[in-house]
Order: structure tokens, then C-alpha cells, then sequence
């Protein structure tokens, strides 16, 4: 389940080049298990033809041919009240322009002006186009009405120049609206914090230890805790993966600056997981300048890295409002015995342990097969399944530890 799960979205499609990623859009979107209504301006019709849309969402493209069909009187009334959402993707400066004055003289501006759930609108257009104050008039009046707009981000433009117009890519649409649907979620008003990835604890200016984590868990929780409408701030060492719309992501690299910035973030939170695979060790000294091969083989010293888990539990609801602490216990032997000792030591509610030696889970995989311990004794033994799925069975414990009913 995702906040997009038996959502209904309509989407609004204009006359821009960028309408051919429009399509892409409508296919994440029901993949996610959305139903997607698909309306075409006739601009949009030059581009794209409505049997793409149709192929991707299963559904009727409606154009404005329909808006003057047998049910042209109630259809944009009813896919307006039917949709929890509306996204225009791309929005040009004349679908912008007519929005702005409420003006309803095609089957997408009827239906929007129709709609009393969120609107959504992503602007593509040439820079001078998007820079013109009366687009940017519209689109203040359009902000003031509620009205939410993702971009114009800058890049190649159509016209060959490089500027600010190119509508959002679809991915980050996506989170974007994922986001405004779990609005009000559980973990509505619920501060989690999130750490990702594995430090990296340096030699010298060039040379770090670190550790094989992709962060790829880490960051499935963060956008689970969003899904379910939480705030979310994402501690993360070096990784190369997208930040999940809405979070606030903090980058850190070594255990050092990953203990500082949990332990500002932990202040006011209610809920810290600790995904993230911190250094146990880490050099005691760092080189001030790059060792030289031919100084001979270098000795080098290491040292204990700070515990943050340890550090911040052991304050919990202390010098911070932390009311659930997370760990996550990484093991290649022993598992339940190790991840018991470390919720009982770390002062946790809840550890993850996951056995490492496993070679289709765990580091770098999508996929994790992970045991939930419990500081009231409850042991479950989850199935091999996708790290999001595990994700969101952690922050559904979550929820319940915090006391939240679930629907
Ligand atoms: O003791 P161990 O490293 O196995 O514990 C794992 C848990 O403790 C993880 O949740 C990890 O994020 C956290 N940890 C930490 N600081 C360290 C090492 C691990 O917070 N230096």
C-alpha cells in the first residue's frame, strides 16, 4: 500500500513538448495503484495521441471532443469530484494564464475550475515565457488560491537554450503528489528522523574507511514515514540516490558529523531510526596531507567511533523528546542473541536485524529478510521481500509503539 493506492488522479495534460513525459507520469501513477483520468488539451492532442495515455492507464483519454459529447453537461464535474488530486503535467503559460482568470473554455480549465481536492501544477515552458510577469503574476494568484506548483526547473529548454522552464521530471512529480496524499496520515504532526547509508571515516584528504551499505533501506524508511505523513528528516552518508520529496535531508560523511547532526535533529523528534551502517572504528589520527607510497607501508591507528544509537537512546525523552528509538542490527553470525544484547544495551523498542551472509539480501540488494525484536520479548520473522515493504511494516511498529491507530 502507498498513499496512492485506489487514489483517483486526474491528469491534465497541455500543449508543451515536455506532454511526452506526461505519459510516463500516468504509468508510475498507476503502477503505484492509482485509477488516472487522463484529460488532453487540443494543443496537447498535437503532441501526444489520447491512445497513449489510454494504453498506459487502462482508461478513457478524454478530449474536448468529449466536451461536447452525450455526457459533455456532467463529465468534467464528475471526474473533478471523483479525483482526490489534479495534476496539470505539463502546464503551458496559456493554461496557466486562463487559470489565473477562472476561465472555463475547455474540458481541463472546466474540470479544474470544478475541483475541490488538491490542484497540482507543473509549469514547462521557454524561459522568457516562464520569466514574463504576467506568468508570474498567474502563477502568485494561482498560489494564493491554494493552487501548488512544482517548478519550472533549469536546463536544455526546446528552444535549444539553457534556462528555467523544463517542466519536473516525472519521479519527482510523483513523490510530490505521494506526498500531498498522505497528508493528515498517522504520522500526521509526527517527527521521525532517519539515518542512511554508511560513514565514511577519513585516513587522509583522500582516503576514507566505509562500508558496503547502499542506503537503499535507510531511505525506503524515510519515504515510508512520509507515506504515512510523518516530517521526516534523512541523515545520509555518501549515497547516490534521490532525496524522497519532502524529506529534509541532511549530508554527513563520517561518524562524527553523522552523531552531531542526529543529535540536533533528535531535540524535538519523537522517533529516531538508525539505518545507517556506522563505522565501529575509525583512524584515530587523520593525516593532514596525502601519505606518500614511498614513506613506507603506514600504520594506522584506529580508534572507537562514537555510538550514536548508544548516545541519544540513552537520553531518550531526556535532553531530547525522543519517545521510540530504532536500531538496526547488521550480523553475519547469531543473529537473534546479538540483536537481543543490542536492544537491551542501545536502550531501543525496537531493533532490525538482518543477516548479512545471506547473498539475494541485505547490502546493496533491493530485497531484505529481516527479524523484528521487540523490548517487550515479541520476535517476528519476516519473509524475503522489497527493502519499501519492510520499510513500511517498521514505521506501521512504529506508529503502534507511538500508541497510533491505523486504518
Ligand atoms: O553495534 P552495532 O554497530 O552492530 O549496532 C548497530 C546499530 O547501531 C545500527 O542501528 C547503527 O546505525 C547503530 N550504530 C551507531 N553508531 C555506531 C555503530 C552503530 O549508532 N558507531
Amino acid at each position: 500500500m502507498t498513499p496512492l493506492s485506489n487514489k483517483h488522479i486526474l491528469l491534465g495534460v497541455t500543449g508543451s513538448i515536455a506532454c511526452y513525459k506526461s505519459a510516463d507520469l500516468a504509468s508510475k501513477l498507476r503502477q503505484y495503484g492509482a485509477d488516472v483520468d487522463v484529460i488532453l488539451t487540443h494543443a496537447a492532442t498535437k503532441f501526444v495521441s489520447p491512445l497513449t495515455f489510454q494504453s498506459v492507464t487502462a482508461r478513457r483519454a478524454y478530449t474536448d471532443d468529449d466536451l461536447w459529447g452525450d455526457a459533455g453537461h456532467v463529465l468534467h464535474i464528475g471526474l473533478a469530484e471523483t479525483a482526490d488530486l489534479m495534476v496539470v503535467a505539463p502546464a503551458t503559460a496559456n493554461t496557466i494564464a486562463k487559470l489565473a482568470r477562472g476561465q472555463a473554455d475547455n474540458l481541463l480549465t472546466v474540470a479544474a475550475l470544478a475541483m475541490r481536492n488538491v490542484v497540482l501544477i507543473a509549469p514547462a515552458m521557454d524561459g522568457g515565457m516562464w520569466a514574463h510577469p504576467a506568468t508570474q503574476q498567474n502563477i502568485k494568484t494561482l498560489e494564493t488560491w491554494g493552487i501548488k506548483i512544482a517548478g519550472p526547473v533549469s536546463g536544455h529548454l526546446a528552444s535549444g537554450q539553457l534556462g528555467v522552464g523544463r517542466m519536473v521530471e516525472p519521479d519527482e512529480l510523483l513523490g510530490i503528489i505521494r506526498k500531498e496524499l498522505s497528508a493528515g496520515g498517522p504520522l500526521g504532526g509526527i517527527k521521525v528522523v532517519v539515518t542512511a547509508g554508511g560513514t565514511q571515516e577519513p585516513i587522509d584528504p583522500v582516503r576514507v574507511i566505509t562500508n558496503r551499505s547502499s542506503g537503499k533501506q535507510g531511505f525506503a524508511l524515510a519515504q515510508a514515514a512520509l507515506d504515512l505523513g510523518a516530517d521526516v528528516v534523512l541523515i545520509s552518508a555518501p549515497v547516490s540516490l534521490p532525496t524522497p520529496p519532502g524529506a529534509q535531508r541532511v549530508d554527513v560523511r563520517s561518524s562524527g558529523e553523522m552523531l552531531a547532526a542526529v543529535e540536533t535533529a533528535v531535540k524535538d523528534a519523537d522517533v529516531l531510526v538508525m539505518a545507517a551502517a556506522v563505522a565501529d572504528f575509525r583512524p584515530a589520527d587523520v593525516a593532514a596531507q596525502k601519505i606518500k607510497k614511498d614513506a613506507g607501508m603506514p600504520e594506522i591507528q584506529l580508534e572507537a567511533a562514537p555510538d550514536i544509537l548508544a548516545a541519544v537512546s540513552k537520553e531518550k525523552g531526556k535532553s531530547n523528546s525522543l519517545r521510540i528509538a530504532v536500531g538496526f542490527a547488521a550480523e553475519s553470525q547469531n543473529l537473534i542473541e546479538n540483536a537481543q544484547a543490542k536492544l537491551s544495551k542501545k536502550n531501543l523498542d525496537l531493533i532490525v536485524a538482518n543477516d548479512i551472509s545471506a547473498e539475494d539480501a541485505g547490502f546493496e540488494a533491493d530485497r531484505n529478510r529481516v527479524t523484528l525484536l521487540f523490548a517487550d520479548g515479541r520476535i517476528d520473522a519476516l519473509l524475503l521481500q522489497q527493502k519499501s515493504s519492510v520499510a513500511e511494516r517498521v514505521m506501521q511498529e512504529i506508529a503502534h509503539l507511538l500508541g497510533i491507530a491505523q486504518n
